[in-house]
C-alpha cells in the first residue's frame, strides 16, 4: 500500500503563521506543506494554472487560454491581499507546487462576507488531502476575517470534487443550467455552499 505524504499547513485559525500537522496517515519523502501565496509565487503559481487546465476540463479555462504576465499577475496578487478581498492557498511539495486553492470576496457591501473559492490539484497528487487542506486553509481564512459564507460551483460531472465538498461540509443549493460550454456541448453546474459560525 502506498503511504499517503505527511500535509502540513503554516496558517492558523488566527490566519497568523503557525505550523501544524493535518494528516498523520502515513509519511512519504515529500512532506506537502500548505501555506498562503505571496507575489513571489507568481510565476510558479501561473506554471501550476497552466498544468492543470492542460490535465483537466473541470477548471474554468481552456488549456493555453490564461495568458498571464508574471508581473501583473504578482501585481494582482499585492493588491487583492491588500485589500483583504482576496486570498490564494498553495500546495508545496519540496518546492514545487502541486495545488492551489483561491477565493475571492464579494465586492459588494452586500456581498462581502461572502467567499467565492476554486480549487485545483494536480493529477499525481490526487487522494493525499490535499484538497481537503486547502480547503481548511481557506476556512481558517475566512473565520478569522468574519467571512460567513463560502460559495462555488462544481461541474454536475464532477462526483470526486463533490465528494470532497460534501465531506468537508458544503451543501447543494441548485442548478446553473447550461453555465459552460465544454466542447461544445452545454454543460451544467451546481452551486453548493458552506455557511461558517463567525
Ligand atoms: C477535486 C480535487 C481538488 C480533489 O483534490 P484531492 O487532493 O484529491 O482531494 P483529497 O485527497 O483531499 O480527497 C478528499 C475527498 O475526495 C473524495 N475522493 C477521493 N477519491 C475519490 C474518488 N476516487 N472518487 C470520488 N471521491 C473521491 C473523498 O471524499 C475524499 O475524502 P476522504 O479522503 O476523507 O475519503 C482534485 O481531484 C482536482 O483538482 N480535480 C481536478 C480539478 C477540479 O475538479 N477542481 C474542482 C473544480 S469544482
Amino acid at each position: 500500500m502506498s503511504a499517503k505524504p505527511k500535509v502540513t499547513a503554516n496558517f492558523s485559525s488566527s490566519g497568523r503563521g503557525e505550523s501544524a500537522p493535518l494528516n498523520n496517515s502515513g509519511f512519504k519523502e515529500k512532506p506537502v506543506r500548505i501555506r498562503e501565496a505571496t507575489p513571489d509565487d507568481a510565476g510558479a503559481v501561473i506554471a501550476l494554472l497552466e498544468r492543470l487546465y492542460a490535465e483537466t476540463s473541470f477548471l474554468l479555462y481552456e488549456p493555453g487560454e490564461m495568458k498571464s504576465n508574471v508581473e501583473v499577475y504578482a501585481r494582482r496578487m499585492a493588491e487583492g491581499i491588500e485589500k483583504g478581498n482576496w486570498t490564494m492557498f498553495i500546495a508545496d511539495c519540496d518546492g514545487s507546487l502541486v495545488g492551489t486553492l483561491f477565493g475571492s470576496r464579494g465586492n459588494a457591501k452586500r456581498t462581502y462576507h461572502s467567499l467565492t473559492v476554486g480549487i485545483g490539484v494536480l493529477r499525481a497528487n490526487w487522494g493525499q488531502g490535499i484538497g481537503r487542506s486547502l480547503l481548511g486553509a481557506a476556512e481558517s481564512w475566512a473565520k478569522a476575517r468574519g467571512v460567513h459564507r463560502l460559495e462555488l460551483t462544481v461541474r454536475t460531472t464532477n462526483h470526486r470534487a463533490m465528494a470532497l465538498y460534501e465531506r468537508v461540509g458544503f451543501e447543494w443549493e441548485g442548478v446553473k443550467r447550461h453555465s459552460q460550454l465544454v466542447e461544445n456541448e452545454y454543460v451544467n453546474e451546481f452551486l453548493m455552499s458552506k455557511l461558517i459560525a463567525v
